[in-house]
């Protein structure tokens, strides 16, 4: 062996090489609609670390749910490849992405996406029981995540019977179950007042400080200023990628919310 061939590259105490958590290559996806293919995504390549707070922004029809979907493991791409945390999942079939995303990732989306007949506490139970947690254990999870969303005292409550963002704070509930390193927002302030709107990113940034990965789309200039990353799509390309160095802040603590100052 050549003195400068690569040397192992395991720092410390043996760690190997962390791997970006989302990684991926050339990512297209066109819709066939008739006789016409609508080039939805043109060529995605990015990699996103663990604990980031990616915004995604840009026109509408400019890619970002698709782009979403398909981190998501909601969609398959037409071409590329993408890595969660080192593993093809393009190679994966229905059932294996199904147990990725129950087990793996949380959604938010714009209309909340609740079971409008069954109660909070239910709602937020779903994905256990796809996991197959038994009941009691069931019970317990869903009524501390419901706790940490702040409505330990409306888990009988049906999504009728909340306000838009105590319907949101569910959902985040739910998205929060099964413990994932990974939440995607689609839009989640949507539908929301600006007030609600700052309740719930403030839900989410505090996630995101408790080192949860999160990937929100939004249209919204003032809700993307809370993220440390933007991304800006046009026509299925990315064609902006910046840090922000000093993303807002929504947390209940004064010092760093002028927002909640008396
Ligand atoms: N199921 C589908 N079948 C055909 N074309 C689609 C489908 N979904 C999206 N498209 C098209 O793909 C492109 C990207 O759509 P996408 O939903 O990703 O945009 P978006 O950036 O999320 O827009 P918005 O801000 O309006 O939500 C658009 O031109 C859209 O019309
Ligand atoms: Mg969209």
């Amino acid at each position: 062996m050549k003195g400068d061939a690569a040397a192992p590259l395991v720092k410390g105490e043996g760690m190997p090489p962390s791997r970006p958590l989302i990684e991926v290559t050339e990512l297209t996806r066109h819709y066939q609609v008739g006789d016409i293919s609508v080039p939805a995504l043109q060529g995605v390549s990015l990699s996103i670390e663990q604990g980031e707070f990616v915004a995604v922004m840009g026109p509408s029809g400019s890619g970002k749910s698709t782009f979403m979907n398909l981190l998501g493991c909601l969609d398959v791409p037409s071409g590329g490849r993408y890595l969660l945390a080192g593993e093809d999942v393009t190679r994966l079939g229905p059932d294996q992405l199904a147990r990725i995303r129950n087990q793996r990732m949380g959604f938010v989306f714009q209309n909340f996406n609740l079971l409008n007949r069954a109660s909070a506490q239910e709602n937020v139970e779903l994905p256990l029981i796809y996991a197959r947690v038994p009941a009691t254990a069931r019970h317990r999870r869903a009524r501390e995540k419901l706790a940490k969303v702040g409505l330990a005292d409306r888990a009988g409550h049906r999504p009728m019977q909340l306000s838009g963002g105590q319907q949101q704070r569910v959902a985040i509930a739910r998205a929060l179950v099964n413990e994932p390193p990974l939440i995607f927002a689609d839009e989640p302030t949507g539908a929301l007042d600006t007030h609600t709107s700052l309740e719930v990113m403030a839900l989410l940034q505090q996630l995101n400080d408790a080192g949860i990965t999160l990937v929100l789309v939004t249209h919204e200039q003032d809700i993307a200023a809370f993220a440390k990353r933007v991304l800006t799509f046009r026509d299925g390309r990315v064609v902006e990628d910046r840090l922000n160095p000093t993303p807002r802040r929504a947390g209940p603590n004064p010092e760093t919310n002028p927002e909640t100052k008396p």
